[in-house]
């Protein structure tokens, strides 16, 4: 039984001749499962130049190819040369009947070019792929998802492969909707490192050291116990306050635990040294930690506003400058900021917590190009509504609203905020910098 009622009720078959909608229990990644639980169609229209490389991927995986007719697990287009109307004529020929193919929890997933300027059609077609992937996602059922990576016309081929493999797979469960840019990677992987054996794939992030902060409960222990599932070594920070909890988190991951208030004046320093010390650099930072004080703006006292944007906002801006300023940052260095679709849609009471959660994704955007100088990347990643005890607490009308606002028709759970940042945080992904990631479900708000 999971804390959604409605969702475990419409399961039953009697509840359903009552004509309640069933709530689809969504495909999730467990390790050593396989890439998809069935055959995946994979096409092109136009020059497309990531085909042959997603076919290659598919095979490595154990993926078979769909034939003419039968259920498939994933569809995927390269529309990456399209730039006439004509192929987006073409694009509709193949998602028509694949869309009618898809099975339970599949992934439909495009790879569309960038607006050209020189080029007014091109660019209409270009941008024409999100209206089709937001509608699409929309439109499928059962736990289907459906997302748009956009190729940037530099980027090699491989450099979409760890974005092909997580929307592909359960990893992205409740990733629905999204547009994600693939740009050149950063740094020296210009030829991004290919994974080619099972436990590479099974453990991405093998060996690398990642630090969580936030990490005693919620959604930070899940990010903690995803990263160490993975491969990572984590080092989990959380107050004083919440120590208990965190060194049992640091325990079943096997990593080290950093009691620390992040807002402290010398918390950067003492962040960095502990990396410096144990683990002798850090690749993976997660900036999770955060805090609410809900009041209207009309009734907001500094209080609330400034403790909000203190754990929010300045903590984050001062600890990446102590890590620009130093060299404990790796080479492949990636970070991850947690912000919140309260920070893109605004929310009724949440004036500090939207200022707070809007002000991380314009600290990713200055941020990715200088970081990009030292081959590192920063993004935002932007919760909907996750179960957790916070959402748990909420009223049931709000709860229930929270829940099925959304294309997957529930919340979303921690590890699907965990799962994401796996993915950012794996040095294959030096190809996605500066981008805003929506863990949502395909929320209507600020859609
Ligand atoms: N739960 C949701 O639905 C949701 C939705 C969108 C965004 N988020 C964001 O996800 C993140 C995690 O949320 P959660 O629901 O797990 O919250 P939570 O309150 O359960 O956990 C937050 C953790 O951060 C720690 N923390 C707070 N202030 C700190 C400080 N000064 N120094 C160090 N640690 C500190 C807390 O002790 C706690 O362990 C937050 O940034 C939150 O804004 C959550």
């Amino acid at each position: 039984m999971s804390n959604d009622t409605f969702r475990d009720l419409s399961q039953n078959p009697l509840v359903q001749r009552l004509g309640v909608p069933r709530i689809p229990v969504l495909r999730r990644y467990s390790p050593g499962q396989p890439l998809l639980d069935g055959p995946a169609l994979v096409s092109a229209v136009g020059a497309g130049r990531n085909a042959e490389q997603i076919r290659a991927l598919l095979k490595d995986a154990g993926v078979a190819d769909a034939g003419a007719e039968g259920k498939v697990a994933a569809a995927v287009l390269d529309a990456t040369g399209a730039r006439t109307l004509d192929d987006l004529a073409a694009a509709r020929e193949f998602l028509t009947p694949a869309v009618r193919r898809l099975a339970p929890s599949g992934r439909l997933l495009l790879l569309g070019p960038e607006p050209d300027p020189a080029d007014v059609e091109a660019s209409a077609v270009a941008q024409a792929f999100e209206g089709i992937v937001r509608s699409a996602g929309k439109e499928v059922r059962a736990g289907a998802t459906a997302n748009l990576l956009v190729v940037h016309p530099d980027a090699p081929p491989a450099a979409a492969d760890s974005a092909v493999r997580f929307f592909l797979s359960a990893r992205s469960a409740y990733v629905d909707g999204q547009v994600v840019r693939i740009g050149v990677p950063v740094g020296q992987a210009q030829d991004p490192i290919g994974m080619d054996s099972s436990a590479e794939v099974d453990r991405p992030l093998a060996g690398r050291v990642a630090v969580v902060t936030g990490a005693a409960r919620g959604i930070g222990a899940a990010i903690a116990d995803t990263l160490a599932r993975d491969g990572a070594i984590v080092v989990a920070v959380d107050v004083p306050a919440a120590g208990e909890a965190l060194a049992r988190v640091a325990n079943r991951t096997g990593g080290t635990a950093l009691q620390l208030d992040i807002t402290a004046p010398d918390a950067a320093e003492r962040l960095l040294a502990h990396l410096r010390e144990r683990h002798g650099r850090v690749d993976v930072v997660v900036h999770n930690a955060g805090i609410t004080r809900d009041k209207l703006l009309a009734n907001m006292d500094a209080d609330r506003w400034n403790a909000v944007l203190a754990v929010n906002l300045r903590a984050q801006l001062a600890i990446n400058d102590a890590l620009l300023a130093s060299d404990v940052l790796s080479d492949t260095g990636r970070i991850v900021c947690i912000s919140s679709t309260s920070g893109i849609a605004g929310n009724r009471g949440q004036a500090n917590y939207a200022a707070s959660k809007a002000g991380v994704i314009g600290m990713v955007r200055a941020l990715a190009p200088r970081l990009a100088e030292r081959g590192a990347t920063i993004n935002a990643i932007a919760p909907g509504f996750i179960e957790t005890e916070m959402t748990g607490k909420m009223p049931l009308g709000t709860r229930e609203a929270g829940r099925r606002i959304n294309s997957l028709r529930q919340g979303g759970l921690p590890v699907d905020v965990a799962e994401t940042v796996g993915w950012l945080g794996q040095a294959e992904s030096g190809g996605v910098t500066g981008q805003v990631v929506r863990v949502c479900g395909q929320s209507l708000l600020g859609a």
